[in-house]
């Protein structure tokens, strides 16, 4: 386990790689023959619940070595108990992504750790409650726009350099379809994913010439935190599909093989595509 505190990585890194039972060493050496992600750094954003911890799970299972940002520690220890099952400790980064100066010294710890990074996704993100659009308040405006925009931009800014290292730098953010369909009472929500998939498409024009590859998923509704607070509670959300179920589109758009660039591939909707206006 590593923790990013105070603007200092302290490693604590354990590596267990030991099992007492052939059975489990050969069905962990047929699983690596299989693994999508095998070796590659991966880094998540939200990743201490909902859909970021599902994903992390499954980029375990895929073999990735992760980094996972959210701000509660207990609840990213949950989640690297379960990455554990399949591969090495996640660095854990209890991180406020609302702390926007602190981007760059992340991305120094992780460029004295690792080098490099193969996998980036933006998946952290807020909502607020159901307001019409001037009497939401300039508090809850802000917070919207700095977790779901600009958190992302500095992160974007601060991980290129690192991106750029890899052999194939693979890029996903999360957006939702009210990005394109304006939406009574959820305003700032809504521009703060018009703007990032502004942000995304632009970007995936200017880096056309590198081996990236730079997408948007829309999840799709989903049995979350966010999710209950979207259908107003957690027994109408009981009837949305759980986040394990749409991982396969990040895998998918993770990998080396990802052939999509500038897209907004819709997760539940057998993986495609919201049609790119570019
Ligand atoms: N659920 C849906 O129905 C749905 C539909 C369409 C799109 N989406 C999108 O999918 C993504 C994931 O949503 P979800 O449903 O998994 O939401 P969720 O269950 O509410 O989880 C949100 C995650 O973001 C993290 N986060 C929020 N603010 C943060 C901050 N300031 N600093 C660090 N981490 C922060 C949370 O970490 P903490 O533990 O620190 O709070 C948590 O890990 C979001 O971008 C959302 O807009 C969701």
């Amino acid at each position: 386990m590593v923790l990013f505190e105070g603007g200092d990585i302290v490693s604590a890194l354990s590596i267990s790689s030991e099992s007492p039972f052939s059975f489990l060493f050969t069905s962990a050496i047929i699983l690596s023959m299989i693994q999508r992600l095998k070796n590659k750094i991966a880094l998540i954003t939200g990743a201490s619940r909902g859909l970021g911890a599902a994903v992390a799970k499954r980029f375990a299972q895929e073999g990735a070595q992760l980094i996972l940002i959210g701000r509660e520690t207990a609840a990213l220890e949950e989640v690297d108990d379960v990455v554990q099952q399949y591969g090495p400790p996640a660095l854990l980064v209890p991180f406020d992504l609302s702390d926007l100066l602190r981007f760059n010294d992340l991305a120094k710890s992780l460029a004295e750790r690792f080098g490099r990074l193969d996998i980036l996704v933006g998946n952290a993100g807020v909502l607020d409650e159901a307001t019409p659009m001037t009497h939401v308040t300039p508090t809850a405006w802000h917070k919207i726009m700095t977790t779901n925009l600009h958190a992302n931009w500095h992160l974007l800014r601060a991980m290129e350099p690192l991106l750029i290292e890899a052999k194939a730098g693979r890029l996903i953010f999360v957006t939702s379809d009210i990005a394109t369909t304006p939406t009574a009472y959820r305003g700032p929500y809504a521009v703060s994913k018009a703007a990032l998939e502004m942000m995304v498409k632009t970007y995936a024009l200017e880096v056309k010439h590198r081996n990236f590859r730079v997408n948007l998923i829309d999840p799709g509704g989903l049995r979350t935190n966010m999710g209950a607070e979207w259908m107003g509670g957690e027994e109408r959300a009981a009837e949305l599909p759980l986040p394990e179920s749409v991982t396969e589109a990040f895998v998918r758009c993770a990998e080396e093989g990802c052939h999509y660039h500038g897209e907004t591939l819709s997760a539940q909707k057998d993986k495609f595509f919201r049609p790119s206006a570019a």
